[in-house]
This record gives structure tokens, sequence and C-alpha cells, in this order.
């Protein structure tokens, strides 16, 4: 499982990259505008917060095929390392993901609602396809199953499209993916601390804390 952020947060993604292991961030034209600030300017910065060897996802604001082609390759040239574009599947994304396999531009197909959104997706050569858990829960659509659904089915085919899972709102939600063999999560930094927290751990952790301290005060193995 790959853990991704979803945010344009510079600070999140700053303190997040220290303490999660991080495959890297995606954004959306609405987490970017979120922001309020220059976008060039932005996304530079988040690329020299996780490296080039992490993957960066940005998405295309064309709307044809020829303009979301060269807007990738402006993004490609300029962001470098692991990058990808994303596009919403369509008609003219899907000929901009063929030609942008063509020229070995990494695509990920995102809005994604359905499998067969996704099988198409990945014959036209998206290495990543993101399907929206939440927004489908959201009207009853049992998301994660559709999720599930996609993984089963690009693994019949033997595509090595990955399925990049998008629009989470709780840690259930991720751990419904996780258990479908879904390749990635992109999150906000709510749900990886939601990923990660339990009651019964702090509970433990109090415990450990309680019976060392009851025999060696507050001296720590570095003061023994
Ligand atoms: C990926 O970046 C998706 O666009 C994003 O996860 C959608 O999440 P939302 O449904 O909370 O907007």
């Amino acid at each position: 499982m790959l853990y991704i952020l979803d945010t344009a947060d510079i600070e999140t993604i700053r303190y997040c990259n220290e303490y999660y292991p991080l495959a890297g961030v995606t954004t959306n034209p609405s987490i970017i505008a979120k922001e309020h600030t220059d976008f060039w300017e932005l996304v530079t910065q988040i690329r020299e917060i996780i490296g080039k060897d992490k993957m960066l996802h940005v998405q295309t604001t064309q709307k044809e095929a020829e303009k979301i082609v060269e807007e990738a390759k402006l993004l490609k040239e300029k962001l470098e390392g692991g990058f990808y574009v994303k596009i919403p599947i369509c008609e003219e994304g899907l000929k901009a993901t063929m030609r942008l396999k063509e020229l070995g531009i990494g695509v990920t197909m995102t809005a994604i609602f359905t499998p067969p959104q996704a099988l198409i997706a990945a014959k036209a050569g998206a290495s990543f396809v993101a399907p929206y858990v939440n927004r489908l829960d959201n009207i009853i659509g049992d998301g994660t199953e559709v999720a599930a659904e996609i993984v089963r089915q690009l693994g019949h085919y033997g595509s090595d499209c990955k399925v990049l899972v998008a629009s989470f709102k709780n840690a259930e939600q991720v751990h419904k993916c996780a258990s479908a063999g879904c390749h990635c999560v992109t999150v906000d930094p709510k749900i990886l601390k939601a990923v990660i927290s339990h009651p019964m751990t702090d509970a433990a952790i109090k415990g450990f804390e309680h019976d060392w301290t009851s025999v060696y005060g507050d001296k720590t193995i570095l003061d023994l």
C-alpha cells in the first residue's frame, strides 16, 4: 500500500513528509485553488519538499486533448521527477492519455466512479486510475466496493495500471481499500492521523509509562 498526501498546504506537506512514509502528493484544481497563491511557486515548493523521487500528481486545467498534452509536457518539464498529470475520464482525456503514453509522461485518470471507466482508462495507458470513494459513499454508492471491483478487473486482465483510491473521509474506507488490494490511497492529514490512532494504543502507552516510572522514576534508558 502506498500512502499519498492529498493536499497542497505547504506546512502540512512538510510535516507529514517528515512523520509519515509518504509516496508523494496529489492535488486537483480545488486543492490548489484553496491555497490562493501563485501556482508555479506552490507546485515547485511541493516538489522541493518531497524531492524528485516521490510522486507529484497535478491535474490538467485543459479540456481538449492537444492542450492537455501541451500542459502535461510543461508540467513534466518544470516539475521533473516522479510526475503524473491527472486527467478526468472523458473522450478528450482518453485521447490525451494515449498520446502521453507514447511520450512516456505518466497519467493518473481521475474522477473515476465506475469499473468500466477505470478499465478503459487503463487500456488507454493510464499509470493510475483514481476512483472517488467518499463521493460514491455519499450517494450510497459503496465506494470501497467499486474500488475493489476495479482492482479485481485490472488484475483479471493483467493490467499494470495501479488503483490510486481518492476521496476519503474516514480510516474505515482506507482499511477496506487495503483489504481489497488497492495499490495506493491519497488522503488528507486527518485520515493519516486516524489510521495510526486507537484509544487502546493510548492506554497501552500510558500503562508502559506508569509501570516504568514506578520503578525507575523519570529516568529513561538513556540515563541508566
Ligand atoms: C484526488 O486528489 C481527488 O481529487 C480528491 O481526493 C477528491 O476528494 P474529495 O471527494 O474529498 O474532494
